[in-house]
């Protein structure tokens, strides 16, 4: 009796492995792979997502007008967190990285606690909600490269930067997001929006470590008034402004 129920229980045991190899995530992978992680991320999705972004994805859940932003609607395709050049769709690694890290200082929690599999069947799925996703080309992530050293000249040469390229103008002076056209200011959403306080990083959307200051300034936060500057100062530059954020940042 014994030995045809173990038997079942491997060939089960077996079944499961073979069906999560094929979910594996495959970025160049075929149509079959790609189908079954939508399936399993639709699943992840309506236990963990629904209720802040809405069955259809329009952001529009039970809870969501409770929160302050607002739960980000899924359909328009835009992001606020993207490696690609201004207006560019997030690539999938972003993606990931926004589930895995969530955004700081808002409602968006972090689904570190999830497997990297489930994180990227999430992904999948919730690009189904854009068509953008399908229609649009993807663009490349741009080049960061490396730091440049924090060494008081280029502080200086970024604190010049910030008075010159009129960041104070939404920031403020001493960067508390307290500049004269903070109060104005408004979101793609139709939400207003408050310009991030520069001492406090660990509330800013898209990360504190200097490779994340460099993209947020170079490519701007998706969908906010918060602009690209990658057309406007060179690379050295915005080295130099990260460095000059890494200065007055308290916490
Ligand atoms: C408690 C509410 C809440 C839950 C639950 C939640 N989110 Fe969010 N999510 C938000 C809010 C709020 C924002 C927008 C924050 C902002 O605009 O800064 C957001 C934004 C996002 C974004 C946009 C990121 C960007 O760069 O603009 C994605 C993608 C996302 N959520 C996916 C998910 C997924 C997938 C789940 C489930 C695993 C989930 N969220 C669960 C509240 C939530
Ligand atoms: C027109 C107004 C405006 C100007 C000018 C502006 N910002 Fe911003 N910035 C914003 C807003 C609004 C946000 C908040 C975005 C959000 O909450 O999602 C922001 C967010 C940020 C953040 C936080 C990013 C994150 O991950 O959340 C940094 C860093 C930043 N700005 C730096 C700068 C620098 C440096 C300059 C000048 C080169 C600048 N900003 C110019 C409006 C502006």
């Amino acid at each position: 009796m014994g030995t045809p129920r173990i038997s079942v229980l491997v060939a089960a045991v077996a079944l499961c492995v073979v069906a999560e190899a094929a979910a594996q995530y495959a970025p160049d992978g075929n149509l079959t792979s790609r189908a079954d992680l939508v399936r399993a991320g639709r699943r992840l999705y309506l236990r963990r997502c629904v209720f802040c972004h809405g069955s259809s994805g329009r952001g529009d859940g039970p809870v969501a007008r409770y929160v302050f932003p607002r739960p980000r609607d899924l359909t328009l395709g835009v992001f606020k967190i993207h490696s690609t050049p201004t207006g560019g769709l997030p690539t999938d690694q972003d993606l990931f990285n926004t589930l895995s890290r969530g955004l700081p200082g808002t409602t968006m929690p972090a689904w570190s606690n999830l497997s990297e599999q489930q994180r990227w069947a999430l992904v999948a799925y919730i690009e189904t909600f854009a068509a953008a996703f399908r229609t649009d080309g993807r663009l490349v992530p741009i080049a960061i490269g490396t730091p440049k050293p924090p060494l008081p000249e280029s502080v200086l040469a970024g604190r010049r930067l910030y008075i010159e390229a009129e960041c104070w103008k939404c920031h403020g002076m001493l960067g508390k997001g307290d500049g004269p056209s903070a109060p104005t200011l408004e979101d793609d959403w139709g939400y207003p929006i408050v310009p991030a306080d520069l001492r406090i990083s660990r509330n800013w959307r898209g990360g504190n470590r200097p490779v994340d200051i460099y993209r947020s300034i170079a490519v701007g936060i998706g969908g906010t008034p918060m602009p690209s500057w990658a057309d406007a100062l060179t690379s050295d530059q915005i080295w130099d402004m990260t460095n000059y954020l890494l200065s007055i940042i308290q916490q």
